[in-house]
């Protein structure tokens, strides 16, 4: 699987323009943004809540589910893309459809997130305003490469049928 999933990661790097030293700024990014991640998590589920979508967690282990939400984001900022690759795979395709939560949920889901790393970037007053625009196109890259991915993993399901 190696193999093929370095090629695919390739190709959508290319398709993104996403080059070694945006990925290098990305784990930049991830150091100044990691210590609000915690509070921007835990709004996301509130925010579920509020669209009363929290039937889908009924049965989950919230607190669980965070770190490993957390973790995931930590390996995509990272740039851990063969790691968050095979989560695509192994793991969050399985628990979303398992639950039924469907790729529009999840796009819209990839939105909120954008839009409050966005937010906290933005508001940062130690970057200067060409970093700050820097670093808002290598997190809409970084984004953009994991719903490809996310949506590509689903187009195996489709083809495996
Ligand atoms: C950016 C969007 C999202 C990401 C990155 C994400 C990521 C994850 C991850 C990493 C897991 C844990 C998989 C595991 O290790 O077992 C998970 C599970 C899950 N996610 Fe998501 N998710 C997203 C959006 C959503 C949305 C919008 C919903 C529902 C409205 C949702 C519902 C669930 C449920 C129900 C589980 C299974 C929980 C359990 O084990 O009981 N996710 N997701």
């Amino acid at each position: 699987m190696s193999d093929s999933t370095d090629y695919r990661i390739e190709r959508y790097k290319r398709l993104l323009d996403l080059s070694d030293s945006e990925i290098a700024s990305s784990r930049a990014i991830w150091k100044l943004i990691e210590p609000h991640m915690g509070v921007i998590i835990e709004k996301f589920y509130n925010h579920l809540a509020r669209c009363g979508l929290m039937g889908y967690f009924d049965q989950t282990d919230l607190p669980k589910l965070k770190l490993r939400q957390l973790e995931y984001w930590r390996n995509l900022f990272n740039g851990e893309f063969r790691t968050t690759h095979s989560a695509h795979i192994r793991k969050i395709r399985i628990a979303h459809l398992s639950k039924n939560v469907g790729l529009a949920e999840y796009i819209a889901a990839y939105y909120w997130f954008a839009r409050e790393i966005f937010s906290e970037i933005g508001g940062l007053e130690e970057l200067s305003s060409t970093r700050i625009n820097e670093y808002l196109r290598v997190v809409s890259k970084i984004m953009f490469l994991d719903m490809i991915v996310a949506v590509s993993v689903q187009d195996d399901a489709i083809v495996d049928i």
